[in-house]
């Protein structure tokens, strides 16, 4: 039913599973023997969170927060509000930050700045998808699950209007569907 709107499969599930996994399997090995603190980015990342969390195999705790920037249509400007901000104390944490896709930068440059004020022992990003063709600001990615090309993407906890995030695959949304 929700088929109809999407132009292309991006990535399966099948290829998701894989490739969390094997991100999952990375991020293990590199953090081995430490704790961290994994931090979603409500609300595009839950889905890549639920399914990255479960192959990782280290002592973690998870910590959400919620932000939205302000923009012109779909693209996001620099000025970013926190609308629900961390639970914990991450001083002295090995912090890892979970993102559905890093597109111009300007959100998460700000976030990663701000996070670091409150003094982590480190701090690394781990995106699913980067779309680098569009990126404003420049932003270190430590973990990335896929390049993709600048199209809308929906699916996989990704929105248009707040919906199709339950897709379990990704799909270009047809240009139709928001009226382009
Ligand atoms: P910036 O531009 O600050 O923004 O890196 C990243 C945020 O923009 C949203 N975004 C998308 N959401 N399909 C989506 O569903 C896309 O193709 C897309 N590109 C950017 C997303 O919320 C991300 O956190
Ligand atoms: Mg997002």
């Amino acid at each position: 039913m929700l088929e109809k709107d999407i132009q292309e499969v991006l990535f399966s599930q099948q290829q998701l599973e894989e490739r969390v996994s094997q991100i999952a399997q990375e991020i293990t090995r590199d953090y081995a023997g430490q704790e961290i603190v994994l931090i979603s980015v409500l609300r595009g990342s839950f889905v890549f969170m639920a399914d990255l969390c479960r192959h990782i195999d280290l002592p973690c705790t998870i910590d959400f927060m919620s932000v939205s920037s302000y923009g012109k249509g779909t693209s996001s400007t620099g000025q970013v509000q926190i609308t629900k901000d961390l639970s914990g104390d991450i001083s002295g944490k090995h912090i890892l930050v979970v993102e559905d896709i890093l597109d111009s930068g300007n959100t998460l440059s700000y976030l990663l700045k701000l996070l670091e004020q409150r003094k982590p022992a480190s701090i690394r990003l781990c995106t699913l998808l980067d779309k680098p063709d569009r990126r404003v600001k420049p932003v270190e990615v430590h973990y990335s699950g896929f390049t993709i090309p600048d199209a809308f993407v929906v699916g996989y906890g990704l929105d248009y209007a707040e919906h199709y995030r339950n897709l379990p695959y990704i799909g270009i949304l047809k240009p139709e569907v928001y009226g382009g």
